[in-house]
């Protein structure tokens, strides 16, 4: 992982590429959820943290548009009208589609994107690229968005352009991230109220490599959405699955098929799990806010079936070795493991995990710590 910062990178591959300096540079956030997940698209609860790795995008006018990442150097020309092509570049698409409702676009522009956040590890590099994009290009624009209006645009080219069934968390953090903070986000009224949270977290990448559009993340998206039909036939006026509670669950079991069933389970029980972590965060108790982290994990273990073994085993391990708690964080499939261990025993209890899984799967995982970092925010250019 290389170690410059990301707007550091992406002004350098600019000056390589369009001999000239960027005139606008601005960077988005990563995330960790530590809890709700599979939440936010069923009108419940999330609890994510911007992380410290970010996506910068620097941006200056042009005739065309045309785009580079630092990941091959290639600049790439962009058709912002015709169809999207499967590829990373439709994020981009996607974002220029979307400000120009709001007259936030440019005509055209020359972009590049750099990031030291590690892609398809569950750590949200899609929102943190579709935020930056939209920071970055609204300000070229000369138009200053409100978070609340880039995590909208943001949204819509990840959940309406490029067709990935996604809820709002990622893009709503990557907008409105701030250090020291994780945000407790809900998601049925749009409130956001900031929880105090100044530990360090560490990420345990499993290596194991997801990827959303079109796959098992809409799969479920539409489990959820059958599960709340059939629900309101025996509730009228249900909107959304998190509305319901645990006390319901024995009237759901016998109602709704198995597979349905488990699966609202998991959206009822997290619901009310996030709201708990978020409590007991507040009041400094991470003991409790790590079984609460352990538990969540079962619950997509067992519920959603949408951990992996790789993840499973750093969770035993991470409990085991003394953590609080760990958990697969982001949609699952794959990605990484968040952990939460005692600030005296941290470093010792990562390396122990990190030996743990090297015995089990013969390769060392990448593991990092970060603390809460801000949202989206415009960079000076470097010099
Ligand atoms: C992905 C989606 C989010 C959320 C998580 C699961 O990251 O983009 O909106 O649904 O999965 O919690």
């Amino acid at each position: 992982m290389n170690r410059t910062s990301a707007p550091r990178l992406a002004a350098t591959l600019f000056g390589q590429l369009f001999s000239t300096r960027p005139v606008v540079v601005a960077s988005a956030p990563g995330r960790v959820n530590l809890i709700g997940e599979h939440t936010d698209y069923n009108g419940g609860p999330v609890l994510p943290v911007a992380l410290e790795r970010r996506t910068a995008v620097a941006a200056s006018h042009g005739e065309d548009w045309m785009v580079a990442s630092a990941i091959d150097g290639k600049i790439q020309a962009l058709d912002v009208d015709g169809p999207l092509r499967k590829a990373w570049t439709d994020y981009i698409v996607g974002v220029v589609r979307e400000l120009r409702p709001l007259r936030a676009a440019p005509a055209g522009a020359h972009l590049t994107v750099a990031t030291t956040l590690p892609i398809g590890a569950g750590l949200s590099s899609s929102a943190a690229l579709t935020v930056a994009a939209a920071k970055a290009l609204s300000l070229l624009a000369g138009r200053r968005l409100t978070p609340a209006q880039l995590a909208d645009v943001a949204y819509r080219a990840e959940h309406d352009q490029v067709g990935v069934l996604c809820g709002r968390m990622d893009q709503t953090v990557a907008a409105h991230g701030q250090r020291g903070t994780a945000l407790l986000f809900e998601t049925a009224t749009g409130s956001i109220r900031p929880v105090p949270f100044g530990s360090r977290l560490w990420v345990v990448e499993t290596g194991i490599s997801h990827k959303l559009t079109g796959g098992a993340l809409n799969d479920r998206r539409r489990e959820c959405e059958e599960a709340l039909a059939q629900c309101r036939t025996w509730y009228p006026g249900l909107t959304h699955l998190a509305q319901l509670t645990p006390g319901d669950l024995p009237d759901l079991e016998r109602r709704l098929p198995p597979g349905l069933f488990a699966r609202s389970r998991h959206v009822i029980t997290e619901t009310a799990r996030t709201r708990a972590a978020a409590a007991a965060l507040a009041s400094g108790d991470l003991a409790t806010l790590g079984r609460l982290l352990v538990e969540g994990h079962e619950s997509l273990r067992v519920d959603y079936g949408s951990t992996i073994p790789e993840a499973d085993f750093i969770v035993e391990s991470a409990v085991a070795r003394g953590a609080y708690g760990a958990r697969l964080t982001g949609a699952g499939w794959g990605g990484a493991v968040v952990v939460l261990a005692p600030t005296d025993r941290e470093a010792r209890v990562v390396a122990e995990i990190g030996n743990d899984f090297r015995e089990r799967f013969g390769r060392a995982p990448e593991i990092w710590g970060s603390r809460a970092a801000s949202g989206a925010r415009r960079e000076a250019v470097p010099g």
